[in-house]
C-alpha cells in the first residue's frame, strides 16, 4: 500500500503525468512546497539547492558541521542552521522531525580529500548516510541521496546507464575509497526502500561545478587560478574527458526527484552528456578569464603516487533523467563558465581563499587579494 503523501508531497505510486510540462500533479495541481532538511546545506551543491528551494517558497532547514556564508557563498536569511555531525545519529533525527524531504548532500568530496583523509571519507559518506536513512524513516519524510559518477569507477564502456557495472582498481589505493563508500550509501538506501518501503532515491552528480565550489576542482581551481594570476593546471596531458555540469541543472534534476513519485526507488545519473576533453576546458578557461599564463601539466604518477589512479572518460547516459523526470542538464559550458567566472571576479573573499589540491601546485592567494577580502554578503 502507498503511503499518503505529506504536505502537498504525492504518495508512491501516483503518477504527476508529463514531468516535461513543469511540476505538475493529476489535475494540473502544482505541487506545493514543502520542509526540507539539506545535509550539507552549506556546501557547494547544497547551497545551491537551498537557494532553489527557498525560491520555490519551501521552509528549510541546513543541517552541517560548517557555518553558513563561507568562501564567498551567501548567508541566507529565512533558514534555520543546525551545526552538527551527521555521524550523530541523535543530532541529526532531532533536525529531521517535521521535515517532509531529506536532501542528504553532507559528505566529504574531492581528490585532496580521499587522498589526505581516507577514513573521514568512509566513515562521513557511509554513516551520515546511515543516519539520514534512519532519520528519514523514524520521521516519515522522503530522503534524496547524492551519489557519484566515481561509483562507476574506471568501466571503459561509456556512456554509463545507472544500471552500469562498477569497475575499480585495488583496495591499497585510496583513490577508490571515495568511489566505494559512495556505492555502499547506494546499497543502503536501496535497503531501506526493500525493507522498510522508505521513499527514498539516489542522484549521481557528474562533475558539478559553478560559483562557489571549492577551488580543488578542474572548473572552480583553474579560475581561481586565472583569476589569481597563476598559471593553470592540467593533470598529465589533459586528454581525459568528462561532462561538466553546471550546479542549477543538477539542483533542477535533484528538486524533480525529490518531487516526483516515479523516482522512488530510482538512481539518476544527473549530469551532461557533452564529453568535453579537460585540455579544453582549461583553454576555455584561459580564453574567457583572458589568463595568460603557461598551463602547468601535472604528472600524476609522480605528483600523487599508486594513491591516485585517473579516468579515460567520465559520460553519463542520462535518458532516465529525461524520461522520468524530463530534465537535460542544457547548460553549455560556455554559458556556465562565463557565470562562474563572473560571479568569481566579483568575490575577493572566495578568491582569496588557498586553492587545494594533492598535487604540490595549490598555494595561497597573494596578500593583496587577501587584503581586499571584504564583508561577507
Ligand atoms: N561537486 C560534484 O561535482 C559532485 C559530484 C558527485 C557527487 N557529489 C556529491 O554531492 C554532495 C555535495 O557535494 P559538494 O560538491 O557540494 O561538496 P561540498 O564539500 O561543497 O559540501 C559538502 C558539505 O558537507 C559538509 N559536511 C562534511 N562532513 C560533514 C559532517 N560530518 N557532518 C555534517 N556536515 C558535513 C561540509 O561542511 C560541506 O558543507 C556530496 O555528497 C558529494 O559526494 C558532488
Amino acid at each position: 500500500m502507498p503511503r499518503p503523501g505529506r504536505a502537498g508531497l504525492p504518495s508512491q505510486g501516483e503518477d504527476r503525468g508529463d514531468t516535461s510540462a513543469g511540476l505538475r500533479l493529476p489535475g494540473n495541481r502544482t505541487l506545493n512546497a514543502s520542509r526540507a532538511l539539506v545535509t550539507g546545506g552549506s556546501g557547494f551543491i547544497g547551497g545551491h539547492l537551498v537557494d532553489r528551494l527557498l525560491k520555490d517558497g519551501w521552509d528549510v532547514t541546513v543541517f552541517d558541521g560548517t557555518p553558513p556564508g563561507g568562501a564567498g557563498a551567501p548567508e541566507r536569511e529565512h533558514v534555520r542552521h543546525v551545526i552538527g555531525d551527521v555521524r550523530d545519529a541523535g543530532q541529526l533525527e532531532t533536525a529531521a522531525k517535521g521535515a517532509d524531504v531529506v536532501f542528504h548532500l553532507a559528505g566529504v568530496v574531492g581528490v585532496d580529500q580521499y587522498l589526505a583523509r581516507p577514513l573521514d571519507v568512509i566513515d562521513v559518506n557511509v554513516s551520515g548516510t546511515r543516519n539520514a536513512l534512519s532519520a528519514a524513516a523514524r520521521v516519515g519524510a522522503r530522503v534524496i541521496v547524492a551519489s557519484t559518477s566515481e561509483v562507476f569507477g574506471k568501466n571503459p564502456s561509456v556512456p554509463w546507464r545507472e544500471d552500469s557495472d562498477r569497475v575499480l582498481g585495488p583496495t591499497t589505493a585510496d583513490r577508490w575509497v571515495y568511489s566505494s563508500s559512495k556505492a555502499l550509501c547506494e546499497h543502503l538506501t536501496f535497503a531501506f526502500v526493500r525493507q522498510h518501503g522508505l521513499q527514498a532515491t539516489v542522484v549521481r552528480y557528474f562533475n558539478a561545478y559553478g560559483p562557489w565550489q571549492r577551488p580543488a576542482f578542474v572548473v572552480s581551481r583553474n579560475v581561481h587560478r586565472a583569476l589569481n594570476g597563476r598559471p593553470l593546471v592540467v593533470y598529465d596531458q589533459g586528454e581525459q574527458t568528462r561532462c561538466f555540469t553546471y550546479v542549477d541543472d543538477a539542483v533542477e534534476g535533484t528538486v524533480r526527484a525529490a518531487l516526483s513519485p516515479r523516482a522512488v526507488g530510482e538512481a539518476f545519473n544527473i549530469g551532461s552528456m557533452t564529453e568535453t576533453p579537460v585540455r579544453e576546458v582549461v583553454e576555455l578557461i584561459a580564453t574567457l578569464t583572458g589568463s595568460t599564463t603557461v598551463v602547468t601539466p601535472v604528472d600524476t604518477a609522480r605528483a600523487l603516487g599508486p594513491a591516485y589512479q585517473d579516468l579515460r572518460r567520465r559520460i553519463p547516459d542520462a535518458t532516465r533523467l529525461w524520461e522520468l523526470l524530463g530534465w537535460r542538464c542544457g547548460t553549455t559550458l560556455r554559458d556556465g563558465l562565463t557565470r562562474t567566472i563572473e560571479w568569481a571576479r566579483t568575490h575577493p573573499q572566495w578568491l582569496a581563499i588557498p586553492d587545494s589540491g594533492a598535487d604540490g601546485q595549490a598555494q595561497s592567494a597573494p596578500a593583496s587579494v587577501r587584503q581586499s577580502d571584504g564583508p561577507r554578503p
